[in-house]
């Protein structure tokens, strides 16, 4: 992990002091503490995360219509859910959902996207309205695999939201999502372990993956049911 100062490095230490981290101030790829912001830069490009950003708070206005990850996730349930979310990620997902009043455990594995989530579920802890909501996540930093065969818990949902291939016409993603590509992990065979190990492990009643509308089932499961998006679809497996 490179940081470019002391402060950094500080701040760092202060979430996990097994984290390895060096001070760098010639590297390509550095995260920096900007007025309370923890900021990832990378070849002139920069990524952060912000829960009180106009699209999240678009995302949580009850008023709106239900994302379809909430569709997914709830089906017809109206009570409060206990949510995995095996691929955090930018934590928008795992935000949504625990606006809506559930309980999410949310695990990301790659360290640099984990603190960023961390540092902007802090932060949105000092803000009255949305402090709730941050207060619904736990957030770990390890691989779900790993998780997964050592959790004795069960859940009403696990959710799975592995990345999607990279688009041809890069030019049209978003130059924090060309970062967010280059950093997240994503390796086929983990994501396809990841399914077969909640469906063996039978740790959930329904286990729900986010899939592009037209790819093949994740490790060739064939789902319950499907939730489809102009873009993408939402499988569904209940158990
Ligand atoms: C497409 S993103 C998820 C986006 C997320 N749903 C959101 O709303 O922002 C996938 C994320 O899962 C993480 N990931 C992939 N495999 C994982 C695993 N086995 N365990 C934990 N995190 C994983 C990647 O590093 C990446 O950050």
């Amino acid at each position: 992990m490179i940081v470019l100062d002391k402060e950094t490095q500080t701040y760092i230490k202060n979430i996990n002091q097994n984290i390895d981290i060096s001070i760098n101030n010639h590297s390509e790829k550095f995260l920096c503490l900007e007025n309370e912001f923890l900021v990832l830069h990378n070849m002139n490009q920069k990524l952060s995360i912000d829960f009180s950003s106009p699209d999240i708070l678009e995302r949580i206005n009850p008023k709106t219509k239900k994302c379809n990850v909430i569709q997914a996730v709830e089906g017809r349930s109206k009570g409060i859910l206990k949510i995995l979310d095996t691929t955090a990620g930018l934590g928008r997902d795992a935000f949504t959902l625990a606006s809506r009043g559930h309980s999410v455990i949310a695990i990301e594995k790659d360290t640099y996207i984990f603190l960023l989530l961390y540092n902007a579920l802090e932060r949105i802890k000092k803000n009255t309205h949305l402090e709730k909501i941050a207060n619904r996540i736990e957030l770990l930093n390890t691989d779900s695999c790993d998780f997964i065969l050592k959790t004795n818990t069960s859940f009403d949902c696990v959710y799975l939201d592995p990345m999607f291939p990279e688009r041809k016409k890069s030019a049209k993603v978003k130059k924090e999502m060309q970062i967010f590509h280059k950093i997240a992990f994503n390796e086929n065979e983990n994501n396809s372990e990841l399914l077969e190990k909640v469906l063996i492990k039978k740790i959930a009643k329904k286990i729900i993956v986010k899939r592009p509308i037209k790819a093949d089932f994740l490790a060739n499961k064939q789902p319950t049911s499907q939730l489809k998006g102009k873009a993408n679809r939402f499988d569904i497996y209940s158990i």
